[in-house]
């Protein structure tokens, strides 16, 4: 028998399920787009149902690939967009609202009003987290309040909430298991990161019930079972992870110190601290990289909302290109001197300044700015924005000498090069693209007993192609002010 582990990666905009052997080798991936809702300035939405039929799918096609007399799936991962938050009825598993996407910006009053009550010390304290709209407390609190009868049967226990990885492991089990990982659960602002539990003050400040969260799990853990419906026999789904920390994982960042950054739709960078939670005096997050056997080992993260975002919206928005790999040749043709800046706060600013009132905006443009300025202009604010949480790292006295880097812009050779100029820093991109998946599929494979250790899959990484930081000083200074200077132009209180 070929035996296989299935990592199921739900992101922002699309669902992917990839095969991989048990070296840890990618053998088949699928992966699906689904609609996103923007019904209103700062809302984004998902159906629920375009999630699990998107991840169907993708579970489907890959599974075309193997011989059951031969091939077996022994282990299932999930890794998913953290936040997003979605409720649904236990009885009937119908979701009473769409769910709300992290990016979304509506709870920026009631964010404003726990700020204005005081709250922000006690959250972080217990949290590790500032309080944001990111997060998936308030969004729990604004589908409470706003479908109608929602609060009453959310007291009678009727209604049960979850982060993606929750809503897809109780569809995966038939609606038997209604549970998370540490690291979903600290992305809630519910979850007290030293106890390791719901946090009763917490809830009670926000209004949630209780009997709606699901019960948190280690990261590589017994989650359930999979029903035969959807493999063919039943299999059971050993891992659970955020999709920051699954990629930490899959870059096998096991040491306090080792960094990587995930350039997707948004940007998250993470530090492995150890045993330790580092509280940030400079707006990072602290939050669970992971969680075996019981034991939390800690990050510091930086997340930036936009990256990949505005490529996509410089293809589709503006249309200056038909492809995202078109931006690599208009970038080397680019001069560094154009002066054009974008700052891509289209859903606000995340770390360090979160500023979810900020807006996006373009400066310096001249009657000779084209495309190629713009879209440079583009691939530069995303090294900006890591330069931004390089720095808030370093005040925090973290500094990485190598950034191990993934996600589906790193391909750009250019992009990868002024991100190591920009950050005067070494940036290493590893041989496996699928670190997101990888992760999981690690975590899922400790459970089994597929994989011995954490010191073994270390040396699983490769060096695909290590990036020396070449620019002067001088040059990176310059180009960096001007980009500190155009943030500040979109701060609302700027
Ligand atoms: O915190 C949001 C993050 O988990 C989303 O990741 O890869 O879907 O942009 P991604």
């Amino acid at each position: 028998m070929n035996n296989y582990i299935l990592s199921i990666d739900q992101g922002t905009t699309s669902s992917r399920s990839v095969l991989f052997d048990l070296n840890g080798k990618v053998a088949y991936i699928e992966q699906q787009e689904f609609e996103q809702h923007f019904p209103k300035d700062g809302y984004v939405e998902h159906k629920p149902e375009d999630i699990w039929e998107s991840v169907l799918h993708t579970i489907n096609a890959v599974m075309k690939n193997l011989d059951p007399e031969h091939d077996k799936v022994i282990a299932i991962g999930i890794t998913n967009q953290r936040e997003t938050t979605i409720v649904w009825d236990k009885v009937t598993g119908e979701p009473i609202y769409n769910a709300i996407v992290w990016q979304d910006r509506r709870t920026t009053e009631l964010c404003d009003s726990l700020r204005l009550a005081g709250k922000e010390e006690l959250i972080m304290q217990k949290t590790g987290l500032l309080i944001d709209p990111y997060f998936s407390a308030t969004k729990i609190n604004w589908i409470l309040e706003s479908c109608p009868g929602a609060r009453e049967k959310a007291e009678n226990g009727d209604l049960i909430f979850g982060t993606v990885d929750t809503y897809l492991l109780w569809k995966l089990t038939g609606g038997k298991e209604h549970r998370t990982d540490a690291t979903n659960a600290s992305r809630t602002m519910l979850f007290n990161i030293h106890t390791q539990e719901w946090d009763a003050e917490l809830l009670e400040l926000l209004d949630v019930p209780l009997n709606m969260l699901p019960e948190v799990m280690d990261s590589s853990d017994d989650f359930g079972m999979a029903s035969e419906k959807y493999l063919g026999y039943e299999v059971p789904i050993l891992g659970i992870a955020g999709d920051q920390q699954s990629a930490l994982f899959g870059q096998t960042c096991f040491q306090a110190g080792m960094a990587k950054s995930t350039y997707g739709t948004g940007c998250f960078m993470m530090v492995n601290t150890g045993e330790q939670v580092l509280q940030s005096k400079n707006r990072l997050l602290s939050t669970v990289a992971y969680r075996l056997n019981g034991k939390p080992t800690y990050a510091l993260e930086g997340s930036i909302f936009i990256a990949g975002a505005a490529i996509q919206w410089l293809r589709d928005g503006l249309q200056l290109i038909e492809k995202a790999d078109e931006t690599e040749l208009l970038a080397i043709n680019t001069s560094l001197d154009h002066g054009i800046y974008m700052v891509p706060a289209f859903t606000g600013l995340g770390a360090p300044y979160w500023d979810p009132n900020a807006r996006g905006a373009i400066f310096g443009l001249t009657r000779d700015t084209g495309i190629k300025e713009i879209v440079t202009a583009g691939l530069q604010s995303v090294c900006f924005q890591t330069k931004d949480l390089q720095k808030a790292m370093e005040s925090d006295g973290v500094r990485p000498q190598v950034l191990r880097v993934d996600g589906g812009m790193v391909i750009n050779g250019w992009l990868m090069q002024f991100l190591s100029d920009v950050l005067g820093a070494e940036v290493d991109r590893s041989t496996i693209s699928e670190t997101t998946a990888l992760g999981v599929a690690y975590l899922a494979g400790l459970r089994a007993g597929v994989f011995s250790s954490l010191e073994s899959l270390a040396t699983n990484w490769n060096c695909e192609r290590r990036f020396e930081p070449g620019m002067t000083k001088t040059k990176r200074d310059e180009l960096y002010d001007g980009w500190c200077k155009s943030v500040k132009k979109v701060q609302s209180e700027g």
